[in-house]
């Protein structure tokens, strides 16, 4: 298996997607480990995990580093976070999750992955995690009708002057009666006041009727 590194600290074999594992033999949800050399890549699931569908999809966009202080809201049990824990290195996950079942999980996964920092609470009430340092990043899955609302309160809490967003937007969660695509139209539409749009995909077929919105807040 040959390897390019196609973003930091992320490989392709030119078709799958592939993180260096953080805790070697160690898989998070049932992924593929493989070794090239003395290393050990975990393969990294489109169909389990949204970022990875836009980067197959030809995301350009990759704003994650070794250092990358990270807000994710909607951790469920941590399947994209474990990726972002293998490139982030020293940087830190706040992983936000409001279902007691995920979280424990999330915090299992955390007790290996010292990056991981899981936070029980609603991403409504940022108040709740108001403890958290800026963030150069905020990750959004929530799949909640008020989606554009809970990411602009975060980011206005917490992200860096021009930093980044990525939203994962379910038209289902939204409006179920509507056409995907005029809820999507929508919801650039209201996110285009606090934000630039710089790269928007839809998911298919890793994800139907799901849009994945790179995003930079405006001053
Ligand atoms: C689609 S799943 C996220 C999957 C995850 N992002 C991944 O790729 O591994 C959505 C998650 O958001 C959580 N969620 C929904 N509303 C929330 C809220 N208001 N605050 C925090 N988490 C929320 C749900 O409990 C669920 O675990």
């Amino acid at each position: 298996m040959s390897l390019n590194e196609i973003f930091p600290d992320v490989y392709s074999n030119g078709k799958n997607i592939y993180t260096v594992n953080r805790i070697r033999g160690k898989s998070v949800y049932g992924e593929k480990l493989v070794r090239e050399g003395n290393v050990e890549y975990r393969e990294w699931d489109p169909f389990r995990s949204k970022l990875c569908g836009a980067i197959r999809k030809g995301l350009v966009n990759f704003p994650f580093s070794k250092s990358s202080k990270v807000l994710y809201l909607g951790a469920s049990t941590g399947t994209t976070i474990s990726h972002l824990s293998d490139i982030l290195g020293e940087g830190e996950i706040y992983a936000v999750e409001i279902a007691p079942q995920m979280a424990e999980r999330l915090m299992e996964l955390a007790e290996h992955r010292e990056n991981i920092v899981p936070i029980v609470a609603d991403a409504r009430k940022p108040e709740e995690y108001e403890e958290i340092p800026d963030v150069d990043i905020v990750y959004q899955d929530v799949a909640q009708p008020d989606q554009d609302r809970i990411l602009t309160m975060n980011c206005r809490k917490f992200l860096k002057k021009g930093g980044c967003a990525m939203l994962c937007v379910k038209s289902q969660s939204i409006d179920v009666s509507k056409d995907p695509k005029k809820v999507f139209e929508e919801i650039e539409k209201s996110l285009s006041k606090d934000f630039e749009i710089l790269e928007k995909f839809y998911l298919e077929p890793f994800d139907k009727e799901h849009e994945f919105l790179v995003l930079r807040i405006k001053d």
